[in-house]
């Protein structure tokens, strides 16, 4: 008993995501889109990614994701130094990119079939996953018979089918209304506990950042660079009324004085 518990903290310390250094400049180093980034990710652990529009969020993810090399620095994902992309992330964008003529459950298998011919366990999985993602009944239904969140829950369910243990979440749900945004959040901190995923999430709200994460990565522009780490330690599961806490009020007023925005 006392091993397990002692090994559980050996395994939940795991840093998979390393970054030392990491620079990212464009256009022949006139654009300097990212400085100077240097973080540990825990297993399993939720980061959040929160500034203004242009401060490298979606520069960092891109990087972490082996899309892009660094100009500086170095990035490692389970202690191996990324230099393409990797079956081990996996990456969501704000627009679903749902293939129109294929159902629910065939757009979350092209992952696997990308890889082979789809056996009958992975049809299974691909079925349990939209269970998962609350669309059980909608697996044979096209794109264009779904909402925008339903649309968005299969490109989740989709990013788990890779099988990657590592998510990287470009502002997932910021196409969607303050409600099914604020919905699918709940489901996301259920669904990423369930799966034991550790993910990275970029948004611009403040709240949501806050909210979901067990650290908050406060980025600033020009150049962009990771400017403050916030710590979370409001105890999970979470709900919604966490967010009228002093507790939370506090962390949010943390947030925007490093943004300058006080
Ligand atoms: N491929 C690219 N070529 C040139 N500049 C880029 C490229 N990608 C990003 N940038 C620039 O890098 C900066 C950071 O961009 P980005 O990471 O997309 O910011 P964010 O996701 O926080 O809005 C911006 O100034 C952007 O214009
Ligand atoms: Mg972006």
């Amino acid at each position: 008993m006392t091993n397990a518990v002692a090994s559980d903290l050996v395994e939940s310390a795991e840093q998979v995501v390393a970054a030392q250094g990491v620079a990212k400049s464009f256009s022949g180093g006139s654009v300097i889109a990212l400085q100077d980034a240097n973080f540990t990710v825990k297993q399993g652990s939720f980061v959040s990614l929160v500034g203004p529009s242009g401060c490298g969020k979606s520069t960092l993810l891109r990087l972490i994701a082996g899309l892009i090399e660094p100009t500086q620095g170095h990035i490692e994902v389970h202690q191996t130094q990324v230099k393409r992309a990797r079956q081990d992330v996996a990456m969501m964008f704000q627009r679903a990119t749902l293939l129109e003529w294929r159902t629910a459950i065939e757009n979350v298998l092209l992952p696997t079939e990308i890889r082979r011919t789809p056996s009958s366990e992975d049809k299974n999985r691909a079925m349990e996953l939209l269970n998962l993602v609350g669309l059980g009944d909608f697996a044979f239904s096209f794109p264009a018979q779904l909402s925008g969140g339903m649309q968005q829950r299969v490109a989740l369910a989709r990013l788990l089918q890779t099988g990657a243990d590592i998510l990287l979440l470009d502002e997932p749900f910021g196409a969607l209304d303050e409600f099914t945004r604020e919905k699918l959040n709940l489901e996301l901190l259920r669904i990423v506990s369930e799966v034991k995923a550790t993910t990275i999430f970029v948004t611009h709200n403040i709240s949501e950042a806050i909210f979901l994460a067990d650290e908050v990565y406060v980025m600033t522009p020009r150049p962009g660079q990771i400017a403050k780490i916030v710590p979370v330690n409001l105890q999970r599961p979470r709900e919604l009324s966490v967010q009228t806490s002093a507790e939370f009020n506090e962390l949010v007023a943390q947030v925007r004085e490093t943004l300058g925005a006080l």
